[in-house]
């Protein structure tokens, strides 16, 4: 794994150690390499791509941000990171400390042209040193305010294009991209200024997850779903995205998003597409992004009327911690929130899709911080029998739910007999569990993602079309939260929302699964 001392011959052994090809040699550079996901999330990733020998034997990585720092002062955090947040069973101290040594870091800050030559320079070095063939991956990692810069100086530098005719230059831009439709269509003008589409990978890490992948393998590699994957047997679809925890320390960015901004318009909406999409030719970039936008295209725009009715926002106040009852502060508690914050920690949207598929099934949506648990689900709930043959049992319908995380799976609720002389009947399930049938705990979805990206991949990445149709559909929800000051806070933590949540369910005569 030492870069830098390696041949053709050690790329084919390492090529014959690993189950999947590793990617090709070249260098990762990571902007704003000092924050959070850079020491929590990416360099544990690619460290696990070291240690399962996707990333090339030969590679190099440097970390760029503003903060000044030499390259042993990143190494000895970068090996922190990975001893804390990496996947315990890929753990070994020699690994480890070679993967160090792959590292570099130059410090300068996002518009100075001068840091970028020196950037450029480093590269060149390191590229010589390991023989990187010329190929870079640039994964812009910082506050978003910031990206046009880099990539202004990116392409000023000579650094958007390959370094040689035969290498391979790609941009990976984390979320949020944009902060509505205006924002995201002005970044998209400045990207495709400097770059190639193709060359833009837009990263959405809940594409990455196991699970969420999953959901097309269940759909489209199996005969007996799809037939009964539409109206005529779907009564309604629920996807909810709850999280423990509360904003952490991330105010800053939170007071300026919001659970609509910062998970509707990202991870539920790719959630929605990848339930409704139509099934694509193939399981490739262009087939797979073709079907996605289709449905977001599809999706009946809100106006003011039909948010009143619906879509439900809420903040959460203070409350109990469910399991413990230690007490948990309220939204406007929390470090670096404005004392009277109109922020929404909470969502909730009925969706209609206009199309032959899904006319008449809603599509319920819900997201929420400080919730009473992690649970990230997709239930397909199916219409119920049309006659009861077994009189006097209240019995529920039939859902395949799609166990995103926590407990990776996938659960079908039927109904059963019950053992005895009476006919009576219980409801059961049939479960798959990620844990039980394949061992580990939950994969690193940025470790999927990076590889998928240096091997040229964008399947799991969104379009420029695709960001703005998701952003185009919540642009009205947006204004329309802008204009009309919510009474917050009107959730206690630890709790499921606020009632309307629960009422916008039971207006059309349906109730959310964990109530
Ligand atoms: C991020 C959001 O994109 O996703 C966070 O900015 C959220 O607010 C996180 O907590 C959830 O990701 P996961 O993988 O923990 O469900």
């Amino acid at each position: 794994m030492t870069p830098g001392d390696s041949t053709a011959v050690e790329d084919e052994v390492q090529t014959k150690k690993s189950s999947i090809t590793p990617a090709d040699p070249c260098t990762i550079v990571i902007f704003g390499a000092s924050g959070d996901l850079a020491r929590r999330k990416l360099i544990p990733a690619l460290y696990g791509l070291a240690a399962q020998n996707c990333l090339a034997r030969r590679f190099a990585i440097i970390g760029f941000a503003r903060t000044p720092n030499t390259d042993e002062a990143f190494q000895k955090t970068a090996v922190e990171s990975v001893k804390k947040f990496a996947d315990a069973a890929t753990l070994q101290e020699k690994e480890c400390k070679e993967f160090a040594q792959a590292l570099a870091y130059v410090s300068g800050e996002y518009h100075d042209a001068q840091a970028f030559e020196k950037l450029k320079k480093r590269l060149e070095e390191l590229d010589k040193e390991h023989k990187l063939n010329g190929n870079r991956l640039f994964y812009l990692a910082t506050p978003p305010d910031v990206y046009p810069g880099i990539i202004e100086q990116l392409d000023k530098a000579g650094l958007s294009k390959s370094s040689n005719g035969k290498s391979w230059t790609r941009i990976i831009i984390e979320k949020p991209y944009g902060r509505d439709l205006a924002s995201a269509r002005k970044l998209n003008q400045a990207v495709l200024k400097s770059f190639d589409e193709s060359q833009v990978f837009r990263i959405d890490h809940y594409l990455g997850k196991d699970t969420v992948q999953n959901l097309m393998v269940l759909r489209f590699g199996n005969g007996i779903f799809e037939p009964l994957w539409n109206r005529n047997y779907v009564d309604h679809v629920q996807i909810t995205a709850a999280e423990t925890l509360g904003v952490e320390q991330r105010a800053a960015f939170y007071e300026t998003a919001g659970a609509t901004r910062d998970m509707i318009q990202s991870h539920v909406l790719q959630l929605t597409s990848l339930v409704a999409m139509e099934p694509p030719a193939a399981f490739d970039a262009t087939a797979v992004r073709n079907e996605k936008i289709k449905v977001l295209q599809s999706i009946r725009p809100f106006t003011p009327e039909s948010i009143k009715t619906d879509v439900v926002r809420g903040q959460y106040g203070p409350g109990t911690a469910p399991g413990d009852s230690s007490k948990l502060a309220g939204y406007l508690a929390e470090p670096g929130v404005a004392k009277n914050s109109p922020t929404e920690t909470f969502v909730v949207a009925k969706l209609q899709i206009d199309n032959w598929r899904w006319a008449g099934v809603p599509f319920y949506l819900r997201t929420g911080k400080r919730l009473p648990s992690r649970l990230t689900e997709i239930a397909i709930q199916f219409r119920r029998a049309p006659h009861l043959v077994f009189r006097g049992q209240d019995l529920s319908s039939n859902a395949l739910v799609l166990n995103v995380q926590p407990d990776e799976g996938i659960s079908i609720s039927f109904h059963a007999k019950l053992p005895g002389q009476e006919m009576k009947l219980k409801t059961v399930t049939m479960d798959f569990s990620y844990q039980v049938e394949f061992g580990g705990g939950e994969r690193s979805a940025y470790a999927t993602l990076i590889n998928d990206c240096m091997r040229g991949d964008a399947t799991l990445f969104d379009r420029a079309d695709g960001v703005e149709a998701a952003w185009a559909l919540v642009d009205p929800i947006l204004n329309y939260f802008q204009s009309h000051k919510p009474k917050f806070p009107n959730y206690a933590a630890g709790t499921w929302g606020p009632h309307e949540a629960d009422e916008l369910l039971e207006r059309d005569g349906r109730h959310w699964r964990n109530t």
